[in-house]
């Protein structure tokens, strides 16, 4: 049983209920086909070519234009508190800048406060998100300590609330952090329920020690966030993550994968077998860690997040290229936005910094930019890493994630001949900062269609207070998760020793000696 939903659909009070996008380029993950497509009431009826329509139906002309699934960003937090600090984007602000760049829905994630359940924190998020959303939503929920009492709740969370994924910090000491033990726990614990063990992967211990070494060198600017965690500290935990997961068989996704060699980490291990997904992020494709050193403490710390931006010129280039090949699968954008005066609480000690960038509103545009634009993913790779595997794999797809009859209509409309210039001054988002400025990108949003309701028309947007919904997440993801640990489940068997054969093995023994 599922949380009810009290609201009326807004959709059912509005007359425009019925639109048909004609003459696009319809690009899903499988291919780009010349379709109509015909929605009513929300959901995709129809789709070829002189499709025989009702009168009254608005009609979008998408000649030259990709018809595309709306994105899917599984990675954000809106009014999360963190580090002392309440992120400005909330979850209208939030979903609304989604909805501007083309994204129809966000997966968030209910992160309790010190002392509060699962449960408690669950419904506190429900209750904000519900009365503001943009798009419709989902929730992972974060594991942040280990008890019989968890464990209880996260099984009440998968069977009656629709949450089918919960996040576990491998960093943030004294904070959020598990150690193995308790990792071993929470990922049997989510095996058990059918559910998805995601990951913070860096080695938190670490980062305690070189924190203290650094700050006691006098290295307190935002430089010294980088310097605390470099990418092996990355690279260890996801490879740490990625061995525990597959010892108790546990499907595993791993958050903002941020550095080569993290990226190389989750790509052995499915080259190994093992059910691994790897998230990289806006922010890694479309910025670098060389921000760290601008002379400009404001511009520096809020480039701040963890795991960090890399110095390396060419990471965000090979992100991309593991993202074109499948070594990583989805791309989010891990929206935690502070203001200025936020991210000052560690004027005097980056470690205090609170830790989170923008992106929800961009992702869109820069992995269109980084990726397609550039010449290293097509189009249909594009969907693919912003909205269908996301879809699959947090068990949304077909509703989500695809356009394709019977469909949820969460669509955008996308012309690759227009540009626009990414500002802080012209965003959405509440955030007083763009980690993009002055990013040229090609490729707008010129609609977009969330659930039916044209919220972003001829590029003006209308998005709607409220309009969105809760999507429950099912556990027990067969066709595209569970799958891969089914065929991997194996009843162990011990060595069948007889008598006779002992006897048999110490005459040779004798014979030989
Ligand atoms: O720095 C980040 N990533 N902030 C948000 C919290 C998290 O760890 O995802
Ligand atoms: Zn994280
Ligand atoms: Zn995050
Ligand atoms: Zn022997």
């Amino acid at each position: 049983m599922s949380t009810p939903v009290k609201k009326v659909p807004i959709h059912l009070q509005s007359a425009q209920n019925r639109l048909l996008i004609k003459n696009g380029k319809v690009v899903n993950d499988d291919g780009i086909t010349d379709n109509d497509v015909y929605i009513e009431d929300g959901i995709i009826k129809q789709m070829g070519r002189n499709l025989i329509i009702p009168g009254g139906t608005r009609t979008i002309d998408a000649r030259g234009k990709y018809v595309m699934p709306g994105g899917i960003d599984p990675h954000t937090h809106f009014e999360v508190e963190l580090m002392g600090a309440k992120s400005v984007d909330d979850f209208y602000q939030g979903t609304k800048a989604a909805v501007a760049g083309g994204t129809t829905m966000i997966i968030d994630f209910v992160i309790p406060r010190k002392d509060e359940s699962l449960l408690e924190a669950y419904e506190r998020y429900r209750e904000s998100a519900d009365q503001k959303v943009c798009c419709d939503y989902s929730l992972h929920v974060a594991v942040t300590s280990w008890s019989p009492k968890v464990k209880e709740e996260m099984a009440t969370l998968v069977k009656e609330h629709g949450v089918g994924s919960f996040k576990m910090f491998m960093a943030y000491h004294d904070m959020f952090m598990l150690r193995d033990p308790e990792l071993i726990e929470t990922f049997k614990a989510c095996k058990e329920l059918g559910a998805i063990a995601m990951v913070h992967a860096e080695n938190g211990d670490i980062i305690a020690e070189n924190t203290k070494r650094l700050l006691d060198a006098g290295v307190t600017g935002p430089e010294g966030h980088e310097m605390s965690r470099p990418e092996e500290v990355e690279a260890e935990a996801v490879n740490r993550a990625c061995v525990i997961a597959s010892q108790v068989n546990c499907p595993l996704y791993i958050v903002h994968v941020m550095s080569r060699s993290a990226a190389e980490a989750v790509d052995a291990a499915r080259r190994r077998g093992a059910c691994v997904f790897g998230e990289t992020l806006a922010a890694a494709i479309g910025t670098d860690g060389t921000n760290y050193m601008h002379k400009c403490w404001k511009h520096a710390a809020a480039h701040v997040l963890s795991p960090p931006l890399r110095p390396d010129p060419d990471t965000p280039y090979v992100l991309l290229n593991m993202l074109a090949k499948d070594g990583l699968q989805v791309t989010g954008s891990d929206n935690c936005t502070f203001n200025g005066e936020q991210k000052a609480l560690g004027k005097d000690d980056f470690s205090k910094i609170p830790n989170g960038v923008n992106g929800v509103e961009d992702r869109m545009s820069v992995v269109w930019e980084k990726g397609v634009h550039a010449g290293i993913m097509d189009p249909t790779k594009f969907v693919a890493v912003t909205s269908t595997n996301a879809a699959k794999i947090f068990n949304l797809y077909p509703r989500k994630g695809v356009i394709a009859v019977g469909s949820d209509a969460d669509i955008v409309v996308w012309d690759p001949n227009r540009k626009r210039t990414i500002s802080a001054q012209t965003h959405v988002q509440a955030v007083d900062f763009n980690i993009f400025e002055g990013m040229e990108v090609h490729g707008v949003p010129e609609y977009v269609i969330v659930e039916g309701r044209v919220c972003v028309d001829e590029c003006e947007l209308k998005a709607v207070h409220g309009f969105g919904k809760f999507v429950e997440t099912p556990s027990h993801n067969i066709d595209y998760v569970y799958c891969l640990i089914e065929d991997r489940e194996k009843r162990p068997r011990g060595v069948a020793r007889t008598e006779a054969e002992a006897k048999k093995h110490a005459e040779e023994d004798a014979a030989i000696a």
